[in-house]
């Protein structure tokens, strides 16, 4: 089968490297991709946010599947747009989508499905913003309403830093603070049935032991040696299922990835948000995992087959990714500095490109993952921490701690 996968970052770097070494998969375009993802499939350019134009590249490419990665095209409706050419796609619609792209969405959904997680308030103005701080107390959670890449969220004991945020942002979503671990389960959708990859756990925060502002996510491990053994069957049964149901009962049907973030807190399960799509970098981690063909889970997905497709198959062991990023990370970024080290295996590009020279530069703020697998998260974590050692970025920063003492 020929595939056409729309991305550029660590997670379709990542979803390359496991399509590539599915052997239904023939052909792999890649769009735009990225200089790590050139080693493994065409790539060639396109506007990833023009619904038009990913449709027709999916036509004159002769996809048989089209696997949207990020989130921004999705909301946009590229999916829509491609599967009203006649041409399988995994990733919801833009309207199923909305589940990711607006927070007042996803809580309206939680409400009416049952689905555990942190009550909220949706505000538009300074008052009713106060009244939400007040109401919740510290510490406090402000959510700006839209996609942010995983920026637009801030937890802070300080009143007038969450205010100032809310007021900053034209319509935000204020919530009750959820203490516990926090885990990612990624649920694969064919809009009926549904499957949980391993679960996996991100880390947030730029700075070690958890401090400092919020990023797209520093580092990941799975599986979890700590947690409950039900807890995958948990989230099917108690979150994914039956938001799900929701949607396909409002004839929003969800095909692709339903990403539940959740917090393991001391009244149980809760969910701290939905993404649309898989979580970056946790879904590198998973996939050096995982034993099931990528490319035909996708296409199962993707044509409404899922019940026919078993058990996902996990080698056994656990994975670490720990991703390197550029100097002023999560704010602004120094780019286009030489890059060193980002061609071994197990390293997936998320912010590269290659200069007039060809010379390989660091753009974006995550520049790599680095991803180790071993027979336990600490061996896993010394095969990862040999890769990032070995990346040659100046100014170039990653976490110390990650998947540490586990
Ligand atoms: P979100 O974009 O909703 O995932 O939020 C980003 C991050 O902010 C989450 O991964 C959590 O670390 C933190 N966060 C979000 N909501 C809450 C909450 N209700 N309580 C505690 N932390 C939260
Ligand atoms: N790592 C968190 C996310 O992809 O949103």
């Amino acid at each position: 089968m020929r595939v056409l996968l729309i991305g550029s970052g660590g997670r379709e770097h990542a979803l390359a490297a496991a399509l590539a070494s599915d052997e239904s998969v023939t052909k792999l375009i890649c769009a735009p991709g990225n200089p790590g993802m050139a080693a493994l499939g065409e790539c060639v350019p396109v506007n990833q946010t023009d619904p038009a134009a990913v449709a027709s590249l999916a036509v004159t490419s002769a996809a048989d599947l089209v696997i949207v990665g990020p989130e921004a095209p999705l909301v946009a409706g590229v999916a829509d747009a491609v599967r009203a050419k006649g041409i399988p796609v995994y990733g919801p619609s833009g309207e199923a989508a909305r589940i990711e792209g607006s927070k007042a969405f996803a809580k309206e959904i939680m409400a009416a499905a049952g689905v555990p997680t942190a009550a909220a308030r949706v505000c538009r103005t300074r008052e009713e913003a106060e009244a939400a701080l007040d109401e919740f107390g510290a510490p406090y959670v402000v959510k700006d309403d839209g996609l942010a890449a995983g920026k637009g969220v801030i937890v802070t004991e300080d009143r007038e830093q969450a205010l100032a945020h809310a007021v900053d942002c034209e319509r935000v979503v204020i919530e009750e603070y959820l203490d516990g671990p926090e885990v990612s389960v990624f649920v694969v959708s064919d809009g009926k049935t549904a499957k949980a990859m391993l679960p996996a756990q991100d880390f947030k925060r730029i700075g070690e032991d958890g401090t400092g502002p919020n990023t797209g996510g520093m580092g990941a491990y799975c599986p979890l040696p700590w947690a409950p053994d039900d807890l995958v069957a948990e989230v099917m049964e108690r979150v994914a299922q039956p938001t799900l149901a929701e949607l396909a009962g409002r004839g929003i049907p969800f095909v692709g990835t339903l990403y539940c973030g959740l917090a393991l807190t001391a009244k149980g399960l809760k969910v701290v948000e939905f993404n649309a799509r898989f979580g970056d970098p946790e879904i590198q981690a998973v996939l050096a995992l995982m034993e099931t063909p990528l490319g035909e889970l996708l296409l199962a997905a993707a044509t409404g087959r899922l019940a026919d497709v078993g058990s996902l198959w996990w080698r056994e062991g656990a994975a670490v990714c720990v991703v390197v990023a550029n100097e002023g990370y999560p704010g602004t970024t120094v780019t286009g500095r030489p890059l060193y080290g980002a061609d071994e295996d197990g390293v997936f590009h998320a912010g590269t490109a290659l200069d007039a020279s060809g010379q390989l530069i660091a753009t974006g703020g995550r520049v790599l993952g680095c991803v180790g697998t071993g027979k336990s998260v600490a061996q896993a974590r010394q095969e990862a921490y040999a890769l990032a050692e070995g990346v040659k970025l100046e100014g170039g920063y990653f976490r110390r701690d990650i998947a540490a003492n586990i």
